[in-house]
């Protein structure tokens, strides 16, 4: 067995592995090891298409990300910033930090920027401050988050301070603002910052705890915890969906499948299946409607272009499998199309002929790339949130749970797709919603409706899954 030196390694190798150690808490011989052992358990999974193995990378920040921007005050809570803005990036959020001075007395910039995708502004007079502009830092984002907000920069903000790159992008913003307070109960309770607390909220400034419980500091306890990170997300979810006419899915990305797929014979004929599309076209215009970006690739169907979703026709198994991985990253992936199994091993370049011998053409197969299993087993760019279809003719629920297990997808939406069950063309549907819960399954079975109702059910529970009860 070989060892490696971590010393010979090229210098920006083992600088982004210093930063990913640190984002993830481990030590850079921890980090190795784990690499190469998801590495090597990757290696031989057939699924995984070439394309997609080669051409992933870290996750970029999706063009339509909802851009936060969060300003760490100097208190001790600001270690739970850390997993703030772990939790938002989770989230799909894109984080830009600004720290105060005091601020990284208790946190570095360098773990920050590791956490973050990009280093923190720290100084109002900075050089690349001066390039982004501190009136742009102060704007370009949806929302700011001030995580732990001391008694000090509430003071300063209730009096209109803009003495660094902190107070001065709070007063110069347009955005809402959200304060996670946090500090000593005597400070809170105080009545300079109850004063200066009240002036902040009149200002239309929203605020998300102190929590009361014990405090960093030995012995003390009382209001003044910062509230939890999952807390502080909750309020930062409901703010934007607040901000956004109350649309749920506002600012998030759906791809979406639907349709079947026509795999070619010859240039006139080819191969296809029943699928109208129009469940992965109601679902699109579901989401649409919820205020996401929806991509549909959608397979040859009859039916028009949906109003306000990117449309990507495609034809054949494997021009779907680009399209979705062009589309990519999202926040969510819904495969409804009915996607051929097989396609033709050599697709003639000429329309076949009858040759008079009597003899049909031989048709060899081979496997189409299954596309529901190469996205859920994506390692960057998987989407948070993967929902396959199941259609089957029989033992509809057991047949849909090994299918969960196999794609390794979050959810199956399986549906009775025999002659009674009339799911394939018409407009009603019924089915059974499974999701992955720890080693077992969960299902829910929802009454028949039409294809919308399912696609509306559909969208709303992923919006919760999304947005947790913050709404
Ligand atoms: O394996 P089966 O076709 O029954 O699985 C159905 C689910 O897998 C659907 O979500 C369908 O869109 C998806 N699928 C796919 N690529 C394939 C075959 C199925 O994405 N080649």
């Amino acid at each position: 067995m070989g060892s490696l030196t971590v010393r010979n390694l090229p210098e920006d190798v083992k600088k982004r592995l210093r930063l990913r150690a640190a984002a993830n808490g481990r030590s850079m011989e921890e980090e190795i090891r784990l690499l190469l052992a998801e590495g090597a358990a990757e290696a031989p999974v057939a699924t995984k298409t070439a394309s997609a193995a080669k051409g992933e990378k870290a996750p970029p920040k999706a063009a339509d990300a909802t851009q936060i921007l969060l300003i760490i005050s100097g208190g001790i809570a600001a270690y739970k910033s850390l997993d703030l803005i772990r939790r938002l990036r989770e989230r799909r959020y894109a984080v830009r930090v600004v720290m105060t001075k005091a601020a990284q007395e208790f946190v570095t910039p360098m773990a920050v920027g590791a956490l973050s995708g990009e280093p923190p502004f720290t100084d109002l007079f900075d050089q690349r401050e001066f390039d982004v502009g501190h009136i742009r830092l102060a704007r370009d984002n949806d929302l700011i988050v001030v995580a732990p907000a001391t008694a000090d920069l509430m003071a300063k903000m209730a009096n209109g301070h803009a003495d660094d790159l902190a107070t001065a992008a709070l007063l110069a913003t347009n955005s809402r603002i959200l304060l996670a307070p946090a500090m000593n109960p005597a400070m809170w309770a105080n009545k300079a910052t109850q004063r200066n607390l009240k002036t902040l909220l009149a200002d239309g400034v929203v605020t998300v705890g102190p929590n009361r419980g014990e405090m960093a500091e030995s012995g003390e306890a009382g209001t003044g915890r910062m509230a939890e990170p999952l807390e502080i997300v909750a309020a930062v979810e409901k703010l934007l969906c607040a901000t956004t006419g109350g649309k749920p899915l506002a600012g998030r990305h759906i791809v979406i499948t639907a349709g079947p797929t026509h795999e070619p014979i010859d240039p006139v004929r080819y191969i296809a299946n029943r699928s109208s599309g129009k469940q992965g076209y109601a679902i699109a215009r579901a989401a649409a409607e919820l205020g996401a970006s929806v991509t549909l690739v959608s397979g040859p169907v009859t039916l028009g272009d949906v109003p306000g979703v990117k449309m990507v026709r495609v034809e054949s198994a494997r021009d779907m499998l680009k399209a979705v991985e062009g589309a990519l990253p999202a926040d969510v992936g819904i495969f409804a199309a009915a996607v051929a199994d097989w396609r033709t091993a050599n697709e003639g370049e000429q329309k076949l002929k009858k040759d008079g011998s009597g003899q049909p053409p031989a048709l060899a197969l081979v496997e189409n790339p299954d596309i529901l299993a190469t996205v859920s087993k994506l390692k960057w760019k998987r989407p948070t949130l993967v929902v396959g279809f199941a259609a089957e003719t029989e033992k509809v629920i057991e047949h849909a749970k090994a299918k969960l297990k196999r794609k390794g997808c979050d959810w199956i939406v399986a549906n009775d797709v025999s002659a009674e069950g009339g799911a394939m063309g018409g407009d009603d549907n019924a089915v059974h919603l499974i999701s992955a819960s720890g080693t077992q399954a969960k299902v829910e079975s929802w009454p028949t409706q039409t294809k919308d109702g399912v696609a509306r059910q559909l969208v709303a529970r992923i919006a919760t899954e999304l947005n947790g009860n913050a709404k």
